[in-house]
């Protein structure tokens, strides 16, 4: 549990003087705010949105740990949920020309945070459709008490991880010394739970409870799964989302068509994500390979027994394996 502020008038800079700190790796430092490790950069969001956001029933909010398919999941659900407005084999479909974060907001950092788009909620298409790095535990009480659903996406920690120390130099290279020696670093951080919106087991393991518990209100997918089946899972992800294809649609080749305008090789030749920014990274540090189990080709033997070891004390006993 974590004070609550009833004061709308908290003052920031006393509140984060009073929070346990340490280094950061995208921000100058994460700060321990709700029990997990917030990076300070999207601090004021995060407490902002905390504090006032307002769930609808109808709301779907796409949850995940930086690194693990965030992009891809945002890019699926958008234009699975909106398919009847924008059909996705139309030449003007909204992904041509934004960025999957553009289409579906973080709470923390285009709503309530410093992002800059200062967007209006009651702007929004219904359902709603927003994304969310905050760990199940830590989110606002009035999400929990809402009707609301969850997507949430996870992957290999070794894996995003890896995709981590790719991204992180790319937003904020000051942070990062460079080589092997600063994802050995970063690696001993995780391990210690010190990561963006970590530790990454109470992530992990707060959605993957919820979602068998609430399997009607949260979605528990991998990123290993979708790439292995990115059909199948569409089609889960569409049914969970009240919004099933008919047979008709499956005839016609819709969910094919999805796959197609989502998939890391179409995205990643868009003029908009070659070229375009979304607040402190640019788009093209969004779409790298996308391998499974990339991790080989970057951690050493001992770096990756390091992490299995509490992959497998803090998520095998809960059936959680990768
Ligand atoms: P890699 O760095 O391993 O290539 P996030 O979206 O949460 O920031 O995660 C980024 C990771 O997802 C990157 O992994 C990126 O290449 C991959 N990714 C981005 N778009 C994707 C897509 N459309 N399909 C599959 N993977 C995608």
């Amino acid at each position: 549990t974590w004070p609550q502020e009833n004061d709308d008038d908290v003052d920031l800079e006393e509140l984060i003087a009073s929070l346990p700190k340490e280094k950061g790796f995208i921000s100058p430092i994460h700060i321990l705010y709700r029990n997990f490790w917030c990076p300070s950069g999207v601090f004021p969001g995060v407490h902002s949105f905390s504090r006032h956001f307002t769930p609808h029933d109808s709301d779907i909010i796409l949850v995940s740990k930086p690194k693990s398919g965030t992009t891809w999941l945002k890019a699926l659900a958008f234009s699975t949920l909106r398919r009847d407005v924008f059909p996705p084999s139309a030449n003007n479909h909204p992904l041509m020309s934004s960025n999957p974060h553009k289409l579906v907001p973080f709470l923390e950092l285009s709503i309530y945070g410093q992002a800059g788009e200062l967007l209006d909620l009651a702007s929004f298409s219904v359902p709603r459709l927003f994304a969310t790095h905050i760990p199940h535990d830590s989110l606002p009480e009035s999400v929990g008490q809402s009707g609301c659903q969850v997507i949430y996406i996870c992957r290999n920690p070794l894996d995003t991880i890896v995709s981590f120390c790719h991204f992180a130099p790319q937003v904020k290279p000051e942070l990062w010394s460079g080589g092997r020696s600063s994802m050995e670093e970063y690696l001993d951080y995780c391990c210690r739970g010190i990561e963006p919106f970590g530790p990454f087991w109470d992530h992990l393991l707060g959605y993957w409870k919820a979602s068998l518990e609430r399997p009607n209100k949260v979605l528990f997918l991998k990123y290993e799964d979708l790439r292995e089946d990115t059909a199948g899972n569409l089609k889960r992800i569409a049914e969970f989302m009240g919004a099933p294809f008919s047979e008709e649609e499956e005839r016609d080749g819709v969910i094919e068509e999805i796959v197609k305008l989502c998939s890391l090789s179409s995205l990643k030749e868009l003029e908009v994500n070659k070229t375009g920014k979304h607040w402190l990274a640019e788009n093209k540090t969004f779409f790298r390979k996308g391998e499974v189990g990339d991790w080989v080709n970057h951690l050493t033997p001992s770096m990756a027994e390091k992490l299995e070891r509490i992959m497998e004390e803090k998520l095998s006993p809960f059936g959680l394996t990768f």
